[in-house]
């Protein structure tokens, strides 16, 4: 009927009476055309199908638990879930889904059922849960395999606790006044030679200054062929741990495993060297070959030395050299800020000659400095959450989340949370001296509970190093337009370009 419907229609349209056979050919065509049209309806009706079968594939795998009350959600595509969005849309992937199913909700992202969640109670509460309620860092497989089976990231239990020991000794408030400030001080000065009259790449000096200065207090090696050896594997690595885990030649996780290679054997060349050696170092790597020694802890196997080393690098790279480098982008964009920022270094240095390093004492009457980091480390988010996994099931604010979960303890939001800092768009670094929000419960810049970041303090003496340099030595302004991208990574896609002066 709807054949001949049509071919009528045709007919009425065209306005001109058909003959005989033409129509009867006319009406077969429309009949093979109609037959075509239902064989497609059906194939489109078969695919939709399908997809709608595939959709709920993953509801069906993990969404029914019998009672169990899983936060609301979708799970997205088999295999895949979500991660796509999650990706390439970020904060806003978090932000729509929140508007959708509140601030715990449930999803599949990075090959793992995921419940993710974005309230700073919440998130607050199972950081300090930690192991003892069931909650394991759950990063991802790519991340693991690239760090080694020792990263602190991927222990727990006595092996963490001898690991994060073994951290922490490395670099707490005493360590830092006696050794690694010196150091680090030493390290500043040089590196920061002989920019003025230059073009610099604020992008490409801060990543460098961050892994040189790292190998410094590492092993002592200083800038030459052995740290540039370092530099390119390191490099590669941190590519290879931000990939998907397909180990096939030419992927950046192969690329980075090979990687992972030569640095452990480099490591463990220097581990042989050291051993031999009648000498005294004074670095990190004597510190921890020494460690145990005493009876006061166990010792550390070289394998796990070198995890932690390597971790160590790893963990400090990107938080540090982007905060570096975004630090000098609010102050070149807030001129009164850097006027205040230069004041208080200039005062520090008022009492000493141009050779003399900092100490400890001008490091903690650098408030405003401190102030400008932790404004600095708000606005431009490094870390946008942290990942745990669930070791059983985990109830949570009425809901449960199953055993082999992973959760995605969303941070990010927290920094631009209007009652915790008002006008939070605006780089407005006063705001830290007013309120000490550094001890604010819902403050997880650095994490919290067992896992807070032993590094904070010496990250922060190394930024604020860089800047006492920095401002004392030099006027800059920037150089061209630099863009800076805030998602998936910050970061600047052509460089933060810009044209440095003696002060
Ligand atoms: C501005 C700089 C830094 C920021 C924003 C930062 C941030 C963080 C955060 C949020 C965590 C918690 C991870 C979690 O709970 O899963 C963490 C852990 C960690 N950070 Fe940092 N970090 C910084 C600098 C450093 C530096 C310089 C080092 C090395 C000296 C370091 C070493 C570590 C280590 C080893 C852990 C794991 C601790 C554990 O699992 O017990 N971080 N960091």
């Amino acid at each position: 009927t709807e054949t001949i419907l049509l071919a009528e229609t045709e007919t009425t349209s065209s306005a001109r009476p058909l003959e005989p056979k033409e129509s009867v050919q006319e009406i077969e065509e429309w009949r093979q055309k109609g037959e075509k049209m239902s064989l497609l309806l059906v194939l489109i009706s078969v695919v939709v199908g399908m997809v709608g079968l595939l959709l709920r594939w993953n509801e069906v795998r993990y969404g029914r638990r019998g009672n169990v009350r899983l936060p609301p959600g979708t799970m997205g595509w088999p295999l895949f879930g979500e991660t796509t969005e999650f990706l390439k849309e970020g904060p806003s992937f978090m932000k729509r889904k929140g508007l959708r199913y509140g601030r715990l909700f449930r999803t599949h992202i990075l090959g793992c059922p995921t419940v993710a969640c974005m309230d700073p109670e919440l998130n607050r509460r199972m950081l300090l849960q930690g192991e003892s309620g069931g909650l394991v860092p759950g990063y991802p497989q790519s991340m693991l395999d690239i760090l080694g089976r020792n990263n602190i990231a991927a222990v727990h239990g006595p092996l963490h606790r001898a690991m994060r020991g073994a951290m922490l000794g490395l670099v707490h408030p005493a360590a830092i006044r006696a050794s690694l400030l010196p150091k680090i001080d030493a390290f500043m000065r040089s590196h920061l030679d002989g920019w003025s009259g230059c073009v610099v790449d604020v992008q490409a000096k801060t990543k460098e200054m961050t892994l040189l200065s790292a190998l410094n207090q590492i092993a002592g090696i200083t800038a030459g062929p052995l740290s540039d050896a370092l530099k390119t594997e390191l490099y590669t690595l941190v590519l290879g741990t931000i990939s998907l885990p397909i180990n096939l030649l030419g992927t950046r996780y192969y690329q980075g495993l090979q990687a992972r290679k030569k640095l452990v054997s480099m490591l463990e060349q220097m581990i042989v060297e050291r051993r031999s050696s009648i000498q005294a170092h004074d670095d990190m790597l004597d510190a921890l070959l020494r460690s145990g020694d005493d009876g006061a802890r166990e010792k550390l196997s070289d394998e796990q030395i070198i995890d932690l080393i390597i971790t160590l690098i790893y963990s400090g790279y990107e938080t540090m050299s982007t905060t570096s480098m975004m630090a000098v982008k609010y102050l070149s964009d807030h001129p009164r800020a850097l006027q205040d920022l230069k004041r208080e270094h200039l005062d520090i240095r008022k009492g000493k000659s141009s050779e003399e390093a900092i100490d400890y004492e001008d490091f903690k009457s650098m408030a405003f400095t401190r102030a400008v980091i932790f404004e600095t480390l708000r606005l431009a988010t490094v870390v946008n959450g942290l990942m745990r996994k669930t070791t059983q099931d985990v109830e949570m604010n009425g809901h449960v989340i199953p055993k082999g979960w992973r959760i995605y303890v969303h941070t990010r939001e927290i920094n631009y949370d209007p009652f915790m800092y008002p006008d939070p768009t605006t780089f407005n670094p006063w705001r830290w001296l007013e309120k000490n929000t550094e001890s604010h419960p819902h403050f997880m810049m650095f994490g919290g509970g067992g896992r807070m970041c032993p590094g904070k303090e010496v990250g922060t003496v190394e930024i604020a190093t860089f800047l006492h340099y920095f401002v004392t030595r030099y006027r800059w302004e920037e150089e061209g337009r630099n863009a800076i991208l805030r998602f998936p990574r910050v970061v600047a896609p052509n460089g933060l370009h810009i044209r440095v002066q003696d002060y």
